[in-house]
């Protein structure tokens, strides 16, 4: 295709906001099918991400348009995930296009993961078209959003497009000003190849698939390609486009954006905002931006059922292809036996890989508490990066220790700044700034320890403020903490998988109130059994389980059988999650209990 007539976009949004829904108008607009049907047909295993109702996986549509300017465009759309998890994906995503629509819900109004995305796409320079959507919502107020996008961004939105994609009201005009709005790409055929790899995915025959944004040159069946950021090398086996199913083509060139296949064994081998070049006339520079993708959030997965550790070391291994930021290792616990320690890029993620975990392939999971990784400073003046509380070296040996801190954004309305930052002193978290949206939203700026949000902070913010309030953050490094290690002792024994890292002030509190959450959620065993909170030797709070009676069913209810049975039945089911720990069972709250204990 002619470059002139390229076009290369994607669509910003906040979760709920229309995207999908435009996406699908577009596409039917074009004579695509729809994004729905493509989720039904190329993307049925992630049957997960439609139920969330969030876009987990990226993807990369090419579109044909005859405009009203007599000419037929090649538009190539390309999806976002929509989570703050992902936001390194987006940003890839976004360096790949030309021009971004940005979908303002005209009820909602701009929302915090919208103005992480548009300053993402500002940073990329891409040209940014505002459309307020759900404009037939009774109650969209449209000209108020419109002076929000101009407020708040500084984005001129004299043009921006009303429409409700419900309805396909503006898909026309949208399409239009992609045309006439968004730059065609420039990129030289004569000069080595660049192409940004800004996704990827596993197919069973092809081998791991990369989707490409070539910058420059062309890529072709049969040349020997150079992934710059590891340097391996790969013959291309296949190009093509999405149509959005995979139709192979000749070439892509410079402007194009489309799929390689080069029989990679893995997705972990194709790393997104990795350069390709051509390995017999290579690029000198790689094109900027790429980074490594570090796993930010642990925890350790293990069967209740021991006999099923190979059916999860299977399982992960298989997720493992499809997922570049999965990582997991072999680990072993006192308490809960063999099971992987297991790295990822937010909480989402690592709820969307254990959900799938269990349901394809049938597996009963204990999953530990979810811990950041800190930097341990050593009295003998060496680093080691910690991600399981248990593995703590002696506090004798230790020199210091550095937590990870983010920069939090978070919008809400004003009714609710109170809580919002009452909420974030108690996260430890530092007041940076406070801005007015307009009369009735606030901006407030905080920076908190990372492992305070893996804490239980999304649904306390929610509660606090009815839902309202949107939450974005980002990395800002690591800084020293008075953290110590407290222990959980089960009948005398440190029950490893237990065990959490905690700021000091708050280890008293937080010990006391687990071990009061721990009485609630053990059962009552045949004999009694402490449970106790240590640091170190030091125990500070206690707790203990009574011993059960002899027959639980002799008093229950007269002779009901019924209900006998189904108090049997409830055992049985609270049993398939319990993990027998020394001779006390656990059941699986009892590992995540330490999230919701403030
Ligand atoms: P994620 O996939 O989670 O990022 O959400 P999304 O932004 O793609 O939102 P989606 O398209 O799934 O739409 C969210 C909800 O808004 C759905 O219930 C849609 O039916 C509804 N919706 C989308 N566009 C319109 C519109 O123009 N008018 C009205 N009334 N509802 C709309």
């Amino acid at each position: 295709s002619d470059i002139a007539r390229v076009r290369n976009f994607s669509i910003i949004a906040h979760i709920d906001h229309g995207k999908s829904t435009l996406a699908d108008r577009i596409l039917e607009y074009t004579g695509a099918l729809s994004a729905r049907e493509m989720h039904e047909q190329v993307l049925d295993q992630m049957d997960l991400e439609r139920e969330r109702g969030i876009t987990i996986k990226l993807q990369a549509v090419r579109l044909t348009y005859p405009a009203d300017d007599g000419q037929v465009y090649t538009l190539n759309l390309i999806d976002t995930p929509g989570h703050v998890d992902f936001t390194y994906e987006v940003s890839r995503s976004l360096a790949a296009c030309e021009g971004a629509l940005l979908v303002v819900d005209a009820a909602q109004g701009i929302e915090a993961q919208t103005l992480a995305n548009v300053y993402l796409a500002l940073e990329n320079n891409l040209e940014i078209i505002p459309v307020i959507n759900k404009i037939d919502l009774p109650s969209a107020d449209p000209e108020r959003v419109r002076g929000e996008i101009e407020r708040v961004i500084g984005l001129d939105a004299s043009d921006a497009v009303l429409a409700s994609a419900k309805a396909g009201i503006g898909v026309h005009e949208i399409l239009e000003q992609i045309v006439s709005k968004i730059p065609a790409p420039t990129g030289d055929l004569q000069r080595p190849l660049k192409a940004l790899i800004f996704d990827s995915h596993y197919d069973a025959y092809k081998g791991a698939i990369v989707y490409v944004r070539v910058v420059d040159g062309v890529i072709a069946p049969g040349v020997r390609m150079r992934m710059m950021a590891t340097g391996a090398e790969y013959e291309v086996v296949e190009v093509g486009v999405f149509r959005p199913r995979m139709t192979a083509v000749d070439e892509l060139r410079a402007g194009d954006v489309g799929y390689v296949a080069a029989a990679i064994k893995t997705v972990r081998d194709t790393r997104v905002g990795d350069t390709i070049t051509n390995a017999d006339y290579p690029a000198s520079e790689p094109l900027p931006g790429y980074r490594r993708m570090n796993p930010m959030v642990f925890c350790g997965l293990y069967p209740v059922d021991s006999s099923d550790y190979p059916l999860l070391r299977e399982a992960l291994l298989r997720l493992e292809l499809n997922d570049a930021a999965l990582r997991y290792e072999p680990e072993t616990s006192s308490a809960l036996g063999f099971g992987f320690r297991c790295g990822f890029l937010g909480l989402l993620h690592m709820e969307i890989i254990q959900e799938r975990l269990e349901r394809e392939y049938g597996l009963t999971l204990i999953t530990t508490a979810p811990s950041v990784v800190y930097h341990v400073y050593l009295t003998n003046h060496s680093m080691v990066e910690i991600d399981n509380p248990s593995l703590l070296p002696e506090s004798n040996q230790i020199e210091r220790i550095e937590e990870p801190y983010v920069k939090a954004s978070i919008m809400t309305p004003k009714d609710f700044v109170g809580n919002v930052m009452e909420l974030c002193q108690e996260k430890r978290g530092a007041f940076i700034d406070m801005q007015y949206l307009d009369e009735t939203r606030v901006t407030l700026l905080y920076e908190l320890p990372l492992t305070e949000i893996v804490y239980d902070f999304f649904d306390r913010l929610k509660s606090g403020t009815k839902g309202y309030a949107s939450f974005d953050y980002e990395l800002i490094g690591y800084r020293p903490s008075q953290l110590v290690k407290l222990d959980i002792l089960l009948n005398g024994d440190v029950v490893d998988a237990l065990s959490f890292i905690v700021h000091r002030d708050k280890a008293y509190q937080r010990g006391k109130l687990l071990c009061e959450k721990l009485k609630d959620l053990i059962p009552q065993q045949m004999f009694e059994v402490p449970i106790q909170a240590a640091i170190g030797n030091k125990v500070i709070a206690r707790e203990t389980i009574r011993a059960m009676r002899k027959n639980v069913l002799a008093k229950c209810y007269g002779g009901d059988i019924t209900r006998k049975r189904k108090l049997l039945e409830k055992q049985k089911e609270g049993k398939k999650r319990m993990k027998q720990v020394g001779n006390v069972e656990v059941p699986q709250e009892a590992f995540m209990a330490v999230l919701k204990i403030d």
